[in-house]
């Protein structure tokens, strides 16, 4: 990889447009995990001590486009960085697409990237906007560098100038180091509630890894699969033939899938649901299924104590609400307590991570949750190939 680093050029009175990922959990109007931000902190500190008018983009969430949302606003992010950078100026701006006023020495964060229409389809009119904002672009969010937005790759094409900032250069360096030769066996862990963008790495993963546990709305589609009744659990009936033939590909390929054998049931997911244990056979109309249940715990646990290198990316359950946080809890734990290398990444996995306070027994902790999981699949990540492009003209 040869492209251009932020530590290469020169910053001094330019306005330079960081893009970041600042996707974050956010609790009642307040970030409940700050870890994304604080990975991005020496960034965004390196480039106002060399005295650029710095503005910063980034998404939060998945909001539909071209409609403002306030539980997807990144103001109170904006608020949690000038708590975090108390000696450099933070403003925030709503409409910055036709011009934002930033001075040297200081930080504009702008509003969510993904309220502008044409973002996710990288738009070529979105994408100009956007670059005529800078002198110099930096792309710095690794955890965004797999998606191909037009304020990731477009703008990166456009801006007068782009390279790559610390953080994503410290990951990649790192993931690669990491992942020449992983120690066998391997496991990854695969959790979380975005099914379907996961569900395309899976067959990837079934290539590399010894061990793939699954967990969260993931698993619930290989149950659907495997004809298991899950009721009213999250899952994508679309993706359940898929789910199939990962089973059949795991099987020919000797790949172990571990799939909960118990879980926690609730008729809604809310911080007021009780939650009830339930083996698979049990599951009725309107349960939701909403962690895994103890013998899956105890399953994992045993599992993982064998392994030398594990890779976990996403939640078993929904481990922000008390009644279905014991899964979560448990891996976090059994992780720790492991001695394989460890590598765990992702927004809310690096907030389970935080919770349950387990972040010094983890070899690498990464900001990119699907993101790394598509560099191990040895995928180009497209923002790469554009710089790399744009370092060789
Ligand atoms: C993530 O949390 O994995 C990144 O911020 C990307 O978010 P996305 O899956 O909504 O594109
Ligand atoms: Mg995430």
């Amino acid at each position: 990889m040869k492209v251009l680093k932020m530590s290469e050029v020169n910053l001094n009175q330019q306005r330079v447009l960081i893009r970041e990922d600042f996707n974050v959990p956010i609790e009642n109007g307040r970030v409940s995990s700050d870890v994304r931000l604080k990975a991005a902190i020496p960034t965004l500190k390196e480039a106002v001590s060399q005295n650029a008018a710095v503005i910063v983009l980034s998404h939060l969430g998945r909001p539909t486009e071209g409609i403002f949302t306030p539980e997807f606003s990144l103001e109170p992010i904006a608020k949690r960085l000038s708590e975090l950078c108390p000696t450099i100026p933070v403003h925030f701006v709503r409409d910055w697409l036709s011009g934002v006023e930033a001075k040297p020495g200081e930080i504009v964060l702008c509003e969510n990237v993904r309220f502008n229409e044409g973002e996710k389809n990288n738009v070529l009119a979105l994408a100009e906007k956007m670059a005529k904002l800078c002198d110099v672009f930096v792309m710095d969010a690794f955890a965004t560098a797999h998606r191909a937005e037009a304020s990731t790759c477009g703008i990166a094409e456009l801006a007068p100038l782009a390279c790559a900032g610390p953080l994503l250069v410290a990951e990649l360096t790192a993931l690669t180091k990491a992942f020449n030769a992983p120690e066998h066996p391997l496991a990854a862990i695969v959790g979380g509630s975005k099914v379907s963008t996961k569900l395309e790495v899976l067959s990837a993963l079934i290539e590399k890894v010894d061990v793939l546990i699954l967990g969260g709305g993931i698993a619930n589609t290989f149950l659907a699969a495997k004809n298991y009744f899950i009721g009213a659990s999250l899952y994508e009936n679309a993706l359940v033939e898929s789910a199939k033939r990962l089973l059949k590909l795991a099987d020919e390929q000797k790949v172990t899938i571990v799939l909960p054998l118990d879980v926690v049931v609730a008729t809604s997911c809310s911080a007021d649901a009780k939650g009830e244990i339930k083996l698979l056979d049990a599951i009725l109309d309107h349960e939701m299924i909403l962690d895994v249940g103890p013998k899956t715990r105890s399953h994992i646990d045993a599992v993982l104590k064998s392994m030398k290198t594990i890779i976990w990316n996403g939640p078993l359950g929904v481990f922000e609400l008390e009644s279905f946080s014991q899964g979560t809890k448990a891996l976090a734990y059994s992780i720790a307590q492991s001695s394989a290398y460890s590598l765990a990444g992702g927004g809310d996995t690096l907030a389970a991570v935080e919770k349950y306070r387990v972040q010094d027994d983890i070899s690498y902790l990464s900001t990119g949750g699907g993101a790394f999981l598509e560099f191990l699949e040895d995928k180009k990540l497209p923002v790469i190939s554009i710089l790399e492009q744009r370092a060789i003209k």
